[in-house]
């Protein structure tokens, strides 16, 4: 197969050189390789096949960026079809790894990587702990998930790949987690916002003051975050709090990263997944900066190329800033995780940062759901900072006050009615890796 030299050079420098080629450099080479990635899926995977043939289209068509429009979409449903091997576009003996997200219907995903793959992935990677300004001799505590979720293997190898020195801490295991911060010192973590805070939590248990440590970086991703989740980490860890993005499909962590000088949402490597934005309900593309759900095509990938394929992650493009390549809004949600509550749209993403408003309350939240009568109803359980609980008026007159204080915040901004629970302080099940925010009481069906 004849794929551009996706390989490159992950020493440390501090921009490799295609993360600094021109626009029109940067164009040309997507057009080139968008072709390679058609034909390679068009002539290997018969879904790719079938699905080109029924929409009318052939590779050879491509002749500019804007005709990948013509292509159809691949969704979730077409890997689940082809479950388990279906999607794959070369020899299983040329696959040298698997992945699988487990996802809500309990069908896998499946995912496979050649060797090149997993070398364009590692660079990736090691990119983008660059960009959150890692270099060789950092050491790196990994907290995400090791196993069929694409976290802690894919961190895993882009950091050793950058010539850090791994810690393959995997998920879980908390009090140990802690105490092997405190004796390797690690200068760079990542792992899922949610499971961060649990960690911050158990230092404060364990008496470990955060800004003694080494720490400097955290690269936090898998799940939606905002905003003020980031003023919350930066400020309780003494950490610079970094965007990580990526999903299994389009290769795993390191589809883009936030990068250091910015901050300002995750830069897409688009030398390797090109993005769209679309209307999700009509399919269009929609220009930069316009609101919709991001699509990628992968560029270089030989076991699973992917073409057009829809994420379900809201969000728009926007020009490049500490790169070239263009970047991505902070993730409002996936089109799945829309609550629509008595008919306003609501994302779980929306409610956090209306919690961390109330200096009193914590991050640790959950969203229950319950259908009365004919409407939908939502409570917002959320604990108190337990430095606020041991102030000497902290009666239930004032928790109630501060439970209606968020709920007015979130019917004035969010436009929704809650009735807000305070729980006790550890009360809420804490995460280990993505959080489960969103508790659905409604009947089914
Ligand atoms: O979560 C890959 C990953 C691992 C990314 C570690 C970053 C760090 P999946 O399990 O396939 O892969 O889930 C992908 O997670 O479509 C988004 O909905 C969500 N997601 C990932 N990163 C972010 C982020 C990994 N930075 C799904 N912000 C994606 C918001 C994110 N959502």
């Amino acid at each position: 197969m004849n794929m551009l030299n996706t390989q490159q050079d992950c020493s440390d420098k501090d921009v490799e050189d295609i993360e600094s080629v021109s626009v029109d450099r940067l164009r040309a080479i997507q057009l080139e390789r968008m072709h390679n990635s058609l034909r390679h899926a068009y002539n290997n995977v018969p879904h790719y096949k079938a699905s080109f043939d029924e929409a009318g289209v052939h590779p050879e068509e491509l002749t500019s960026l804007d005709d990948l429009a013509k292509f159809p979409f691949t969704v979730k449903q077409d890997l689940r079809d082809n479950y388990p091997f279906g999607m794959f576009a070369v020899p299983q003996k040329e696959v040298v790894r698997i992945h699988a997200s487990s996802g809500t219907t309990g069908q896998p995903t499946v995912v496979g990587y050649t060797h090149n793959d997993i070398e364009m992935w590692a660079d990736v990677v090691a990119r983008s702990i660059r960009a959150a300004g890692g270099h060789s001799g950092d050491k790196i505590h990994i907290a995400y998930g090791y196993g069929l979720f694409t976290g802690g293997l894919g961190a895993h190898y882009g950091a050793e790949k950058l010539g850090c020195t791994v810690i393959p801490m995997s998920g879980g295991q908390t009090e140990k987690q802690v105490q092997l911060i405190r004796d390797f010192d690690p200068d760079i973590i990542m792992v899922t916002p949610s499971y961060m805070l649990n960690l911050a939590d158990e230092m404060d248990r364990q008496g470990l003051d955060p800004k003694k440590l080494a720490l400097r970086a955290g690269i936090f991703g898998a799940e939606p975050w905002t905003g003020t989740m980031r003023e919350e980490l930066e400020n309780r860890l003494g950490i610079e709090a970094l965007d990580i993005y990526g999903l299994s499909e389009v290769i795993g962590p390191g589809v883009g990263m936030e990068c250091i000088e910015t901050k300002d949402g995750p830069t897409i490597w688009e030398d390797l997944f090109y993005p769209e934005i679309i209307d999700p309900m009509t399919g269009k593309v929609l220009p930069d900066g316009e609101y919709g759900e991001l699509v990628f095509t992968s560029l270089t990938k030989e076991a699973l190329p992917i073409i057009r394929y829809r994420t379900r992650d809201l969000t728009r493009l926007l020009p490049g800033t500490a790169r070239p390549m263009r970047r991505i809004d902070r993730i409002t949600g996936r089109s799945d995780d829309m609550l629509i509550l008595r008919g306003v749209n609501v994302f779980p993403t929306q409610i956090e940062e209306q919690i961390l408003r109330v200096r009193q309350m914590s991050p640790h939240y959950e969203l229950h759901l319950y259908r009365e009568g004919h409407l939908d109803r939502m409570d917002v359980l959320v604990e108190l900072r337990p430095e606020c609980l041991d102030c000497s008026d902290f009666s239930e007159a004032r928790q109630a006050e501060l439970a209606r204080e968020l709920s007015h915040h979130i019917k004035s901004v969010v436009g929704i009615s809650t009735q807000v629970r305070i729980a006790e302080p550890g009360s809420l099940a804490r995460s280990e890796g993505k959080a489960a925010r969103v508790k659905d009481m409604r009947p089914k069906g």
